[in-house]
């Protein structure tokens, strides 16, 4: 059996999204079909719609997304109708060397759905990171649901699926943020205002917000920072100095993704320590550092991937922290939309007016 329902879909490169019918089929073995009840937008959706990902259109976009099970395929014990659940996009599969060494957020035999969403006249859909959720309904595999609180907005808790969980999990799982740690961000939308949260429930004692956007380093502020920096302003590696004594900070978020900026974040550290790369950078975009730098300041030098987050360890636990009022992921959502206005909320996005616009079905 099939279900008919509306989707979000870039059907060619650089075209804006059109609003479709999807076919989605019954789950299969190992599979879940979820209803969508947020899905919020992020950068790679558009980066997705611009051909910056992959040639494979039409793509169904989105992915921040939270929803409830509505039917399970073969073999499904994890996940059962009617769960509440957030989307990730590493169904980690046990088996490979990553998984097997315990570094599961390093898997690379991540699995999606194998049955496959068309278009009403039948062509396939690639959806995005294998999820899809700019769609009233979407098929995943199970591995990608992690069941979670029912009392969470779905709103907030749907954006843990991709940006805040990488900018949380910069923080707390790569950057190691310890209690009395001081902390610089660089870069503060959606992914650097949650390194800034994370940072926080880890217990750092000052947090220094870098941006170059008033609005950005306010909400940062409310989030946790405890100082702000506009590098238009102020040249920040200097700044980040002065406000630590002349050391610099423990542990510097680089959450831009920009060779810049991430020198900035190589400079504004303290000696032995450690740099966190969480912005996603382009193909072309090099660096160059004296390598005497990088040898003299010891520490790390280390990227995040997704957070190396650990979803069903983490999803849980960040609902949790929420729902107790200790983690304001309310914060992240500027706003409220419908389904077609997907390609509004890109434009909005690309002016820095929002952290995160998320679709509420
Ligand atoms: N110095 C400091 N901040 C900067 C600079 C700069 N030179 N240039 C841009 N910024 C700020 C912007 O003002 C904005 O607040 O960086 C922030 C980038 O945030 P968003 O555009 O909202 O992107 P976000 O969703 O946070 O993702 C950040 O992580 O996942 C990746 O692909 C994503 O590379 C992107 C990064
Ligand atoms: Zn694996
Ligand atoms: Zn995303």
């Amino acid at each position: 059996m099939t279900q008919q329902v509306r989707g979000v879909v870039a059907r060619s490169k650089g075209a804006p999204v059109s609003l479709e019918t999807i076919v989605v089929p019954d789950p299969g073995p190992g599979e879940a079909l979820v209803k969508i009840e947020a899905c919020g937008v992020c950068h790679t959706d558009l980066h997705y719609r611009e051909g910056g990902i992959s040639d494979d259109f039409p793509f169904l976009l989105g992915h921040e997304a939270a929803g409830v099970v509505e039917a399970v395929g073969d073999g499904v014990t994890d996940v059962a109708p009617g769960d509440f659940v957030i989307l990730n996009w590493r169904a980690v599969c046990g088996q490979c060397r990553a998984c097997l060494r315990g570094r599961p957020w390093y898997c690379f035999d991540t699995h999606n759905a194998k049955q496959r969403m068309t278009l009403a006249d039948g062509t396939e859909l690639s959806p995005a990171l294998g999820i899809g959720a700019f769609a009233e309904k979407t098929l995943v595999a199970a591995g990608q649901c992690t069941k979670v609180d029912r009392a969470a907005s779905p709103a907030a808790a749907g954006l843990l699926g991709c940006g805040v969980m990488a900018g949380i999990g910069g923080a707390i799982n790569t950057g190691n943020v310890g209690r009395g740690d001081t902390v610089a961000v660089i870069g503060c939308g959606g992914v650097g205002a949650a390194a800034v949260a994370g940072s926080k429930l880890a217990g750092a004692a000052r947090i220094i917000a870098v941006d170059i956007d008033d609005r950005k380093l306010e909400t940062a502020r409310k989030l946790g920072a405890t100082h702000t920096v506009n590098s238009r302003q102020a040249e920040p590696v200097g700044a980040v100095r002065e406000l630590t004594g002349g050391f610099g900070a423990d542990v510097v978020i680089e959450a831009v993704g920009r060779p810049e900026t991430y020198r900035q974040a190589f400079y504004a550290r303290d000696l032995a320590g450690t740099v966190v790369l969480v912005g996603v950078p382009t193909p072309e975009m090099k660096l160059e550092l004296p390598l005497l730098d990088v040898f003299g300041r010891g520490g790390a030098l280390k990227s995040s991937w997704y957070g190396d987050c650990l979803p069903s360890r983490d999803f849980p636990m960040l609902i949790d922290l929420y729902l107790q009022g200790r983690l304001d992921l309310d914060a992240f959502v500027t706003e409220t939309i419908a389904l077609d206005e997907v390609e509004k909320a890109f434009e909005r996005m690309h002016g820095g007016d929002v952290l995160r616009s998320v679709v509420v079905f």
